[in-house]
C-alpha cells in the first residue's frame, strides 16, 4: 500500500495515526540494515541529502547522516559556522544555492519555530524538521513511539507522562501528539513555571504536580532535559532544589507500583532531572531510543521518496554495496 506523507515531514500535530503506524512499520524492516556486517541498501543511490543544522546536535545529526548513508544516498553536512550563512546569507539563499546545486532534501535544525515550514513552503526539495525552536522534533516523536511500542505491542491505553521542561521543549509537543493520535494517555509533570498556560485544554494532557505522583501514575516517563541555558531566566530556584523536588532518583522509582520505563531524548544532565542509576539502570530504554533514530529517520527518507511501507522489508533485504 502506498503511504503519503506529502513533500515534507514538519510536525506530527499535522499528521494522522495511520501515517504514523506506517511509518513506525517502515522502519521496524530498515532496523535490520544497522545490525548487519554490511549496513548499506541501494535504496535512495543517487539521492543528495543536506543537513543544514543551525544548532547544535550529536544524536539527531549523527543518525540523520547514518540514516542517509544505509540507505545510500549522498549526505552533505553544511557547517553552519564555516557557511555564508555566518556572512548573514539568508535561510531561503542558503536552500537556493543548495538546490542549484541539484539536490534532493533537506534536513534542517533552526533555532526558530516555524523555520522548516518556512523553508519548506519555498524550495522543491524535500524538507525534515530534525528540530525547529519550541516547535516541533517530528523524528524524535517518532523514535521515542517506535521504542515504546517495541516494549509494549501498542500504545492504545498506555500511559506517559512528560516530565520536566516541557515549556521550552519541541520533544514534548512531537511526543504529545504522536501518543495521543496512537491512543495512549498524556500527562506532564513539572515545576508551573516550566509547563505550558492552559495545557490541559491546548494539548489535552494530564498536568501532575509531583513526580512521586507521575511516577504513580505512569507506565512510562520521558524525562527531558533541563535546559539550562534558560535557567538564569529564575524559571527555578536552583538546579539542587530542582533535583530534590524533580529529580528521577532510584529511591523514588523503587515506589513504582508497577514496571516503569524511562526515556530521555538527551543530552542529559545526571544528577539534575535524572539520577546516573536511573539513566543506566534496568528501565532505562534510553539507547534503544538512539538505535531507533537511525531506523525511523531510514524510514522517512525512505517514505519521503515515494517508497512504499510494504516494499520496506524488501528494501531492506537488498544487499548493499560492500
Ligand atoms: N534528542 C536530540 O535532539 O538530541 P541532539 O540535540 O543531540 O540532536
Amino acid at each position: 500500500m502506498p503511504l503519503s506523507l506529502g513533500k515534507d515531514l514538519l510536525d506530527l500535530e499535522s499528521l494522522t495515526a495511520e501515517q504514523i503506524t506506517g511509518i513506525l512499520d517502515t522502519a521496524v524492516p530498515l532496523k535490520a540494515v544497522s545490525e548487519r556486517a554490511i549496513k548499506k541498501v541501494p535504496t535512495l543511490r543517487g539521492a543528495t541529502v543536506v543537513n543544514l543544522f543551525f544548532e547544535p546536535s550529536t544524536r539527531t545529526r549523527i543518525s540523520f547522516e547514518f540514516a542517509e548513508k544505509r540507505l545510500s544516498a549522498d549526505a552533505v553536512n553544511v557547517a553552519v559556522q564555516g557557511s555564508s550563512v555566518s556572512k548573514g546569507e539568508t535561510l531561503v539563499d542558503t536552500a537556493r544555492n543548495l538546490e542549484a546545486m541539484r539536490i534532493d532534501m533537506v534536513v534542517i535544525r533552526h533555532g526558530a519555530s516555524g523555520a522548516a515550514r518556512f523553508l519548506a513552503d519555498r524550495i522543491d526539495s524535500n524538507v525534515i524538521n530534525a528540530g525547529d525552536g519550541t516547535h516541533e522534533h517530528p523524528t524524535q516523536g517518532l523514535l521515542d513511539l517506535l521504542t515504546l511500542r517495541e516494549r509494549w505491542g501498542t500504545l492504545a491505553g498506555k500511559r506517559v507522562c512528560i516530565c520536566g521542561d516541557v515549556l521550552h521543549s519541541r520533544v514534548a509537543r512531537s511526543n504529545i501528539h504522536g501518543l495521543r493520535k496512537l491512543g495512549a494517555e498524556v500527562a506532564i509533570c513539572g515545576p508551573r513555571s516550566l509547563l505550558p498556560h492552559g495545557a490541559e485544554e491546548v494539548f489535552g494532557v494530564t498536568v501532575i504536580d509531583r513526580i512521586e505522583q507521575a511516577i504513580e501514575w505512569a507506565d512510562a516517563l520521558n524525562i527531558l532535559r533541563l535546559q539550562l541555558e534558560r535557567m538564569e531566566a529564575g524559571y527555578i530556584p536552583s538546579l539542587r532544589e530542582y533535583n530534590r523536588v524533580f529529580g528521577v532518583t532510584r529511591e523514588r522509582l523503587a515506589r513504582a507500583p508497577r514496571e516503569l520505563l524511562i526515556l530521555h531524548p538527551g543530552p542529559m544532565n545526571r544528577g539534575v532531572e535524572i539520577d546516573s542509576d536511573v539513566a543506566d539502570g534496568p528501565h532505562s530504554v534510553i539507547l534503544d531510543q538512539v538505535t531507533n533514530g537511525v531506523a525511523v529517520r531510514m524510514a522517512v527518507l525512505y517514505l519521503l521518496r515515494g517508497g512504499r511501507p510494504d516494499q520496506a522489508a524488501a528494501a531492506g533485504a537488498a544487499a548493499g554495496d560492500p
